[in-house]
């Protein structure tokens, strides 16, 4: 007999098997999906409801949730049921087979328990001095008086940012060349006509096409030189950056991470926290510079110093507005029954970040940039999940709050800030995230 993973016995009037959803073929789905994904989100909407499959190629069958009920029930359920590792098996050939984000069950949670120390909130505090000075060294390099794309600026911040933080290397020597092989190897992994082939090829393909394997076998070349010296180094216990807690961290049996784990974790962090968060960046300038008034709003809190709960309302707006990540995934491995349906094992469901953010019973007016909304109501558990939730939320939520703070903090206080063409841009699917289609074009003054 089937099994049901929330524990009860199904619901009499229970539909078995998966919620409607586009009569296209699946690659007809796929290249909208690869296309537009938020347009085909919203029309799926308006016409099947809450709850939606979507086909799409390598990637099996999605059941779209994006009830707040359906939502909490897939993030609070057993980690043993809701496979989120094999969920994001596309990364596996860029990350590794150690990556926290491509594992599930017990190996997830050794790796997440060995990453955690470092992501602590007074940690935070810690990186704030360095963040900072990038942060500000970066931005009065920024030419004024003509247009100039933010999205590239943000990530030179957001890269070295993680260079610093993560990787622990400020040597001019060792720092120059790391930096070009990460770049180059991020330029592959979020350049938007290799997304496709990606999807289309599958990941096990993908790691043997020359491009990949030149890329990645340089960063693991450079990578595992800093691990090794890293090991060897006197003032290991001093350093407080990520890589040296790795190399000091210990499983639960007392035996260190291996050098494929740490390589593995090094580049999850990398390719998780530095397009993600230069992304998220670029919108808040996209957004606030449409809204003049609310710049000079910030700008104002800005440079009065003290709390600023309006900076907080600010990234917490750009977020659930333009949410960088449109779903999250968790793969099946039992039955299970959620909004009514008893699906199958097997089948991903996908709580729809985009979708959760655009419910007008839960964000009236959701289409509107209204920071003010967060002032008096902090955001939701499962209302507000641009970071996904559970066991799988995202490990560098508060590091990437902190750090958007801090850049906006920098930019505001320094420049009078328009937009290059007064027209919103509209979201561009960059591989996984979702971006300025002209890159956050602004003018600087
Ligand atoms: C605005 C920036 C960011 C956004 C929007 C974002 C979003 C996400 C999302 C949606 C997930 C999947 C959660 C789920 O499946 O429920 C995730 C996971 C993860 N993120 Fe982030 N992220 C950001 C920045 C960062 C940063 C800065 C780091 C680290 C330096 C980071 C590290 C991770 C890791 C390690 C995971 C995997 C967690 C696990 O599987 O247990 N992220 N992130």
């Amino acid at each position: 007999m089937e099994t049901i993973a929330t524990g009860a016995a199904p619901t009499p009037t229970a539909v078995k098997g998966l919620p409607p959803g586009p009569r296209m073929s699946r690659a007809l789905q796929t290249a909208i999906w690869s296309r537009q994904a938020q347009w085909m989100l919203g029309q799926c909407r308006s016409r099947f409801g809450d709850m939606f499959t979507l086909r799409i190629a390598n990637e099996g069958t999605w059941v779209m949730v994006s009830d707040p009920e359906a939502v909490k029930q897939v993030f609070t359920g057993d980690p043993r049921v809701f496979h989120a590792g094999e969920g994001n098996e596309i990364l596996r050939p860029i990350l590794g087979d150690n990556s926290v984000l491509v594992l599930d069950e017990k190996a997830h949670i050794g790796q997440r328990r060995l990453l955690l120390p470092p992501f602590h909130g007074e940690r935070m505090q810690g990186y704030g001095e360095k963040m900072t000075e990038i942060a500000a060294r970066e931005i009065e390099s920024w030419p004024t008086g003509t247009p100039h794309k933010l999205r590239p600026r943000m990530q030179a911040i957001t890269l070295e940012i993680i260079l610093e933080t993560v990787f622990g290397v400020h040597d001019r020597e060792r720092l120059e060349p790391l930096r070009a092989a990460l770049r180059d190897f991020l330029d592959l992994t979020t350049n938007p006509r290799v997304l496709l082939p990606v999807i289309l090829l599958g990941p096990e393909r993908i790691r043997y096409l020359p491009a990949f394997r030149r890329r990645i076998d340089r960063v693991d070349e450079l990578i595992n030189r800093e691990i090794r010296e890293r090991r060897a180094a006197e003032d290991l216990a001093e350093r407080d950056d990520i890589l040296s807690m790795l190399v000091a961290a210990r499983h639960e049996d007392g035996s260190p991470m291996s050098d494929a784990e740490i390589r593995d974790e090094l580049l999850t962090l990398l390719v998780a926290g530095h397009e993600t968060t230069a992304t998220a960046l670029s919108w808040a300038m996209e957004r606030l510079t449409r809204h003049p008034e609310k710049l000079e709003h910030l700008r104002a809190e800005a440079l009065a110093g003290g709390e600023e709960p309006y900076l907080t309302a600010t990234i917490q707006e750009t977020l659930r507005l333009r949410p960088v990540i449109v779903l999250v995934i968790r793969k099946l491995t039992e039955p299970v029954e959620i909004g009514g349906y008893e699906l199958p094992a097997g089948a991903r469901v996908t709580p729809s970040i985009h979708l959760v953010h655009r419910d007008p019973e839960i964000y009236p007016e959701p289409e509107r940039f209204l920071p003010e909304r967060f002032l008096e109501t902090p955001p939701g558990t499962y209302t507000w999940i641009p970071f996904g939730g559970g066991v799988r939320r995202c490990l560098g939520a508060s590091f990437a709050q902190f750090e958007m703070a801090v850049v906006l903090r920098e930019l505001v206080k320094r420049h009078q800030i328009a937009p290059a063409n007064p027209k919103s841009e509209r979201p561009f699917r960059r591989a996984i995230t979702e971006t300025p289609r002209h890159d956050a074009e602004v003018i600087l003054a």
